[in-house]
């Protein structure tokens, strides 16, 4: 296979996807990082294969809970050595699966769209919660909260639990609302002795040919997810963003009127970026930092 016959189907923000045959694709990830939704024009190097890894990482120790996308082969099993070096350590070789249409979104924690949508109506996806809580407050409970997958460009929606049934149906709504909470909690517990605060996640699935339920996408990477240290958390402020809170201190006090393009950001506040995608790899997977 060259490259030229390496059919790409679909570029992301942050990873493209590749035809491999009628049953496999490969998704890669690339080192763009996007901040205020807009893509900046200067990659952080190695992002792509640090998040590869940690969502590598999560699959393997979450695999007793549910099946998910990787068909367990590596890009030299179905690449040309020239070409999979391009991608090595930075792609999965993935199932083609047919995704559900909803994003499953656990929240341990009351942040982001969940928090603004709580001030207005104390609930979240319909979900009424404890009067009186505060920014970034951990939940009694981790609930579910999906969204709806936007069409390109849109920013996606959170939905209630009665929309969401319209979408998948019944069973699988508490099927999948089951998976999801425990992937979250297995996951958020085990991040926590690190260190890291997962305070909220995305999860997609997928029904392979079978129908079987399965875990695909990436998961459990900063970008699905809001990490924060939990050294600096504190109930009622915004804690900082594990890792993209240089850029966006950064790019909030140039002046930038956060309509693309970005403006260029200075290599010294990439490579704290890039320190911190480290950072978090290191303490999940216990690696010595390199
Ligand atoms: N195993 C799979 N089968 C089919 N689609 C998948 C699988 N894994 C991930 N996807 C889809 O591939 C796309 C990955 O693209 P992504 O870079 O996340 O772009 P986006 O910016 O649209 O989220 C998503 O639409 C995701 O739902
Ligand atoms: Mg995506």
């Amino acid at each position: 296979m060259s490259t030229q016959t390496l059919k790409k189907i679909y570029s992301g923000k942050v990873r493209d996807l590749y035809e491999l045959d009628a049953k496999r694709m490969l998704m890669v990830a690339s080192d763009r990082l996007s901040a205020f939704d807009v893509v900046l024009p200067e990659p952080i190097a190695d992002k792509g294969k640090i998040l590869t890894q940690m969502a590598l990482f999560w699959f393997r120790k979450l695999q007793h809970i549910m099946p998910n996308h990787l068909t367990g082969e590596e890009v030299t099993d179905v690449l040309p050595e020239t070409q999979a070096s391009i991608f090595a350590g930075r792609s999965m070789v993935v199932k083609k699966l047919v995704p559900l249409k909803i994003e499953a979104i656990v929240r341990g924690y009351l942040a982001g769209s969940g928090w603004q949508d709580y001030q207005r109506s104390g609930q979240i996806c319909g979900i009424t919660l404890p009067k009186g809580m505060q920014l970034a407050q951990k939940l009694p409970q981790a609930i579910f909260t999906p969204s709806s997958k936007a069409a390109v460009g849109d920013h996606d929606e959170n939905i209630t639990l009665t929309q969401c049934a319209e979408l998948i149906g019944t069973d699988m709504l508490q099927e999948v609302e089951a998976k999801a909470i425990r992937l979250y909690q297995e996951a958020a517990d085990y991040a926590y002795q690190k260190g890291i605060i997962i305070a909220d996640t995305k999860f997609e699935f997928g029904l392979d040919e079978d129908g079987t339920l399965t875990l695909m996408d990436e998961v459990l990477t900063p970008d699905s997810s809001r990490f924060w240290a939990s050294d600096q958390y504190q109930i009622g402020h915004n804690p900082p963003s594990f890792d993209k809170q240089f850029i966006r201190d950064w790019l909030s006090s140039s002046g930038w009127n956060k309509q693309p393009p970005a403006p260029v950001v200075p290599a010294d506040v990439l490579r704290q970026t890039q320190n911190k995608y480290r950072e978090a790899l290191a303490l999940l997977t216990d690696q010595n930092q390199g």
